[in-house]
């Protein structure tokens, strides 16, 4: 009979004897492995006299099987013993200082919008939009701006190719179209602003083919001018952060109000620089007027039962006034170094979170 003592013997304390995972690896596989120290001698029985063959087989077997228990009870203990070595080394030194983070930065469009929002927000108004792409009757003609009317030309239209029916779609001119959405959707009172894209065909320093406008809409009995100034007035000392900014509202022409009204605000021109809120100059920020009875009717409404006022800004000009940025054209070169320059950490703007709803359109 084979005597398997002095093998399990050797196993065993080559087993007792490693020290890391890897070694014991080895010794597994000098043991197990497929031309390991017992599979060798369990092919080698077919060799033996049958009787002979059973006995060593048996002898063989069990030797596996305590081989493969001692090797995983080796295992538990090194695995612990390396668990505990890496808690020991790799201690987390609370104390140093922490690793610069390189978060992103807000555009100052984005800003700018989320600042003209919670103002308008903390007045009541919400927020509605519109498709960029529109119909020549949002656009223009519902807002009294038939087809022959010279404030198309004004516009700059990118027309589309035309539609199944014949029309050419535009790139809206102007966030005004969505006025026209909103009154035909909505019942008055309406109070809206519209911050959106807009586009129209004209590039320098001072025109981008694609720029943001805010508009507003203020639909209901009895609403007049006074509410219009009083509105704007409020608007423009909140955004500019100047609480008795000059404002002044200057007559003049938009087909869709009547009568309507360019505001300005008080500055002062200094070495090619500008001041805003003192001074005897003055800056066009914004257009506005009451809506002429001609768009309310357009829109289904009877203009002897509701007023309303409506205006509009240009988003990057107020925001090239208020940060002091030179060109209008940086805002869209995505240049690393300008947002991190011109760019806001990410935080909460006071008043966002004052009931600004969704609505209109
Ligand atoms: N839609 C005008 C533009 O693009 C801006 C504007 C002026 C909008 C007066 C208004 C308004 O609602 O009342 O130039």
């Amino acid at each position: 009979m084979t005597d398997t003592g002095p093998l399990k013997a050797e196993l065993i304390a080559a087993i007792a004897a490693t020290e890391t995972l890897e070694q014991l690896e080895a010794v597994r596989l000098n043991a197990l492995g497929k031309k390991g120290l017992i599979s060798t001698q369990l092919k080698a029985l077919g060799g033996l006299a049958p009787d002979e063959r059973r006995q060593a087989g048996q002898a063989l077997n069990v030797v596996k099987e305590e081989i493969g228990v001692a090797l995983a009870e080796r295992q538990a203990v090194l695995k612990r013993a390396e668990l505990a070595d890496k808690l020991a080394s790799e201690t987390i030194d609370v104390s140093l200082p922490a690793r610069a983070t390189t978060n992103g930065r807000t555009h100052p469009l984005s800003r700018t919008i989320e600042e003209i929002s919670a103002i308008f927000s903390d007045m009541g108004f919400s927020i509605a939009e519109g498709p960029d792409i529109e119909t020549d009757f949002y656009n223009f003609t519902a807002l009294n701006i038939p087809p022959e009317h010279p404030a198309r030309q004004e516009h700059d239209t990118f027309y589309l190719n035309p539609d199944k029916t014949g029309t050419r779609p535009v790139l809206r001119t102007h966030t005004s179209p969505v006025q026209i959405r909103t009154m035909l959707n909505t019942p008055p009172p309406i109070r809206i602003i519209v911050p959106g894209r807009t586009y129209r065909s004209d590039h320098d320093a001072t025109h981008s083919p694609m720029f943001h406008q805010c508009e507003g809409l203020v639909i209901g009995e009895g609403i007049h001018m006074g509410h219009l100034k009083g509105c704007l007035i409020d608007f423009c000392r909140a955004f500019f952060g100047v609480k008795d900014l000059p404002v002044r509202f200057r007559p003049s022409f938009f087909p869709f109000t009547e009568p309507s009204a360019e505001v300005d605000i008080g500055c002062r021109r200094v070495d090619g620089g500008l001041e805003i809120g003192a001074g005897d100059d003055w800056l066009e920020i914004l257009g506005s007027g009451m809506v002429n009875p001609k768009v309310l009717e357009n829109c289904g409404l009877n203009s002897d039962e509701v007023q309303g006022f409506a205006f509009g800004m240009g988003v990057e000009r107020l925001a090239m006034l208020k940060y002091g940025i030179p060109d209008l054209r940086t805002f869209y070169e995505s240049d690393l170094r300008w947002l991190k320059h011109y760019g806001f950490m990410p935080v909460d703007v006071p008043g966002l979170h004052t009931g600004l709803g969704t609505g209109g359109a």
